[in-house]
């Protein structure tokens, strides 16, 4: 069931409402023992990869590409880092809509960007960065008929606040939720979504070290990170993130590339969860930072580690060429 048909009365959408879905949602939240290990602490995986497109912004998009299709919206645009122009264009494809997507060029995963074209979006690569391009589309929505579905649009976060209920639904309670921080929907999503089941676990925040705005308490100009999706330099929801820190009493901190990758590896090779670069930001956070005296935790795995091939090639082992006869095979096998 997607996530509109199953929280209906928790959304602003009436039955007999148009849903465009792709059954989103209901995605997995594994114990993971080794990061618990290391942390310290009891820690869960909500693994967001496992949505449709490969991203927690299926659960937002269902929701503003159903809200445009209410409005009468031809097309939908986005801004995008990646995941919001995938999802945006599977879901304007599934509901027959133009979509158009604008993203930084040569600055976003390879399956995203594979995502995009396949679903039949028109791609626009900026020589610019995400930031440049989130003006410009709320610009062009404001002078044509065109519904904007970044998470500016607030059924972005309706739909993602529905990744708190299942998190509760699951677990009944948690202390703590560690989540990656780009243009700052998602924590705001995560927020309100508590706050809406009277549950306040330390909302824990965690940006890439290059940038990283909500840290320093300025927007930062040229932001930088192998993390891509969230090389992001003024995230569009600052006031309501940082709302969620301190109303939750947890905090943003930043983590460095290589402990970036030193998650990434370690969650891959010791969990079996195989995320993105930016979504393993949220657990080279807790385990750089930790998350004060929280005994349960969840880290929130934003998207799939499938979405950039070209990162993860480049932090695993070699393949091992090998002639096709046994012995060379036995050789090859058991070194
Ligand atoms: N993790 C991943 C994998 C993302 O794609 C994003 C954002 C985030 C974390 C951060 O979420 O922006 O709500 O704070 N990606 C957007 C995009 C910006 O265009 O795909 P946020």
């Amino acid at each position: 069931m997607g996530l509109i048909a199953r929280y209906q009365e928790r959304l602003p959408f009436a039955p007999g409402d148009p849903v465009v879905s792709l059954e989103e949602g209901s995605t997995p939240l594994v114990l993971a023992e080794r990061v618990s290990e290391r942390a310290g602490t009891e820690v869960w995986l909500k693994l967001e990869g496992a949505n449709p497109t490969g991203s927690f912004k299926d659960r937002g998009m269902t929701c503003a590409v159903s809200a445009a299709v209410r409005e009468g919206a031809e097309a939908v645009i986005c801004a995008s880092t990646g995941n919001t122009a995938a999802s945006a264009a599977a879901y304007a494809a599934r509901a027959g809509l133009t979509g158009a997507v604008i993203v930084p060029e040569g600055k976003i995963a390879t399956g995203k960007l594979a995502q995009a074209l396949m679903h039949g979006a028109k791609v626009i690569a900026l020589r610019g960065n995400f930031d440049q391009a989130l003006k410009l589309v709320r610009e062009l929505a404001e002078r044509h008929p065109i519904a904007l579905v970044n998470s500016v649009n607030p059924f972005r976060l309706e739909g993602q606040k529905t990744a708190a209920f299942e998190v509760l639904d699951a677990l009944g309670e948690l202390d703590a939720l560690c989540i990656p921080v780009g243009n700052a929907g998602n924590v705001t999503a995560y927020w309100k979504g508590f706050r809406e089941m009277d549950s306040r676990p330390r909302l824990f925040g965690f940006q890439a070290e290059g940038s990283a705005p909500l840290v320093h308490g300025a927007p930062v100009e040229h932001p930088e990170t192998i993390a891509s999706a969230i090389r992001i330099g003024n995230p569009a929801r600052w006031e309501e993130a940082m709302e969620a820190f301190t109303g939750s009493h947890g905090g943003v901190a930043a983590v460095s590339d290589a402990q970036i990758l030193d998650a990434y590896r370690f969650l891959a090779a010791n969990e079996g969860v195989f995320c993105e670069p930016a979504s393993a930001a949220s657990v080279a956070g807790l385990l750089a930072h930790g998350a004060r005296d929280a005994e349960r935790v969840v880290c929130v795995l934003t998207g799939h580690g499938l979405k950039d091939p070209q990162t993860a090639l480049s932090q695993a082992g070699a393949v091992v060429p090998c002639e096709p006869d046994i012995a060379a095979v036995e050789r090859a096998v058991l070194a």
